[in-house]
């Protein structure tokens, strides 16, 4: 296993008093743990992190889950002949322990072990096509928790499976729920009170959402050219405007939250467009600028100003990646598919 560093001494002493407290053993009950999990797209963004090592954020966020996407873990202990490393599988593959991927999860998993000693055996499918554009570390963390948790018996509750989540990407947090989910930013230091809960809606703000359409838009699907964890750093440190984003991003999650439970679409949408603009603001007043736009990222937010001028109402949302994703009504479909052909459509609530 790899040498612990500070980083992971201060998560390790966290997820310690956590299973302590709930007198957790990390002994397996059964052979095979399994986990589940949605990918999720914030419509209030989480950019800035309070605590690097706990992945605490400089602001709240919300999100939406998307069904159907997103990662299968199976998790099970490797025999004491086999454990010199854990053996990671995707999607049918198994991965060279040099890999990155690899690299990252064993390093989560470190924090699991009985001994140092023990490796895991891991089994992950993910269904989100590297062409979409969306990334699948929130699904992958949640997934793989579920399974340790499954694997372990913990019968933990969805707030402390949040904050596992949260530790491995803090996206993840929000992806232990379907529909819409809030992910406090917290205070203590200890990040107990930053996880992410689901949003409950009244049938009558379900009937709205039932309607609720995402649109991906490819326009470049390669690695991203800086990781969010160093551009999130890059921005804090260097970039003046940033200093506006915590308040205004909380605001919005308080807004985008009201629209949610009011079934207010056109709230939702312009609330959800202007946060990501505002945040890619920060980005590209950040030294050296960080720019995940393309020529084309720009043309296909110019097609949607204009559907909008006549009339159709369409919104988008951009991550940390030059790819957009659309937020519309089904009964508009037809004329958004008009204009982006490509277009990959996602029915949240079905
Ligand atoms: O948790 P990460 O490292 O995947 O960061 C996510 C950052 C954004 O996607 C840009 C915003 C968000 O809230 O998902």
């Amino acid at each position: 296993m790899n040498q612990i560093t500070d980083k992971q001494q201060i998560e390790q002493d966290f997820i310690n008093s956590l299973l302590q407290a709930k007198n957790l053993s990390k002994n397996p009950a059964k052979a095979l743990g399994h986990g589940e999990a949605p990918v999720n797209i914030a419509l209030s963004k989480y950019w800035g992190k309070r605590s690097i090592p706990l992945n605490l954020p400089t602001n709240s966020s919300l999100s939406i889950s998307l069904p159907g996407l997103g990662t299968k873990t199976a998790i099970s202990l490797l025999t004491a002949t086999e454990n010199q490393q854990d053996q990671i599988w995707l999607n049918g593959k198994l991965l060279n322990s040099d890999e990155v991927f690899a690299k990252r999860l064993s390093k989560f998993l470190d924090y699991f072990r009985a001994d140092k000693n023990q490796s895991f055996k891991i089994e992950t499918e993910n269904n989100v096509p590297t062409a979409a554009g969306l990334a699948s570390s929130a699904s992958g963390y949640a997934a793989l928790v579920l399974a340790i948790n499954d694997l372990f018996d913990w019968n933990l509750d969805k707030q402390q499976l949040s904050i596992l989540a949260r530790i491995g990407s803090g996206s993840a947090s929000r992806s232990l729920y379907s529909g819409f989910a809030i992910w406090h930013q917290g205070q203590n230091p200890d990040g107990s009170d930053s996880f992410a809960e689901q949003i409950p809606l009244s049938s009558t703000a379900t009937q709205v959402w039932l309607q609720l359409r995402i649109g991906l838009v490819k326009v470049d699907v390669s690695q991203k050219p800086i990781s969010s964890t160093a551009g999130m750093q890059q921005t804090l440190n260097t970039c003046e405007l940033y200093s506006a984003w915590p308040a205004q991003a909380e605001n919005q999650v308080k807004i985008i939250r009201e629209a949610v439970e009011t079934g207010n679409f056109s709230l939702l949408g312009s609330t959800a467009e202007h946060n990501a603009l505002s945040m890619h603001a920060t980005m590209i007043a950040t030294w050296p600028p960080i720019v995940y736009w393309q020529p084309e990222s720009l043309a296909a937010m110019q097609k949607v100003w204009q559907l909008r001028e006549k009339g159709v109402e369409v919104y988008f949302t951009m991550d940390a990646g030059p790819n957009l994703k659309l937020i519309y009504l089904a009964k508009d479909e037809p004329q958004i598919i008009n204009e982006f052909k490509e277009l990959e459509t996602i029915q949240p609530f079905n």
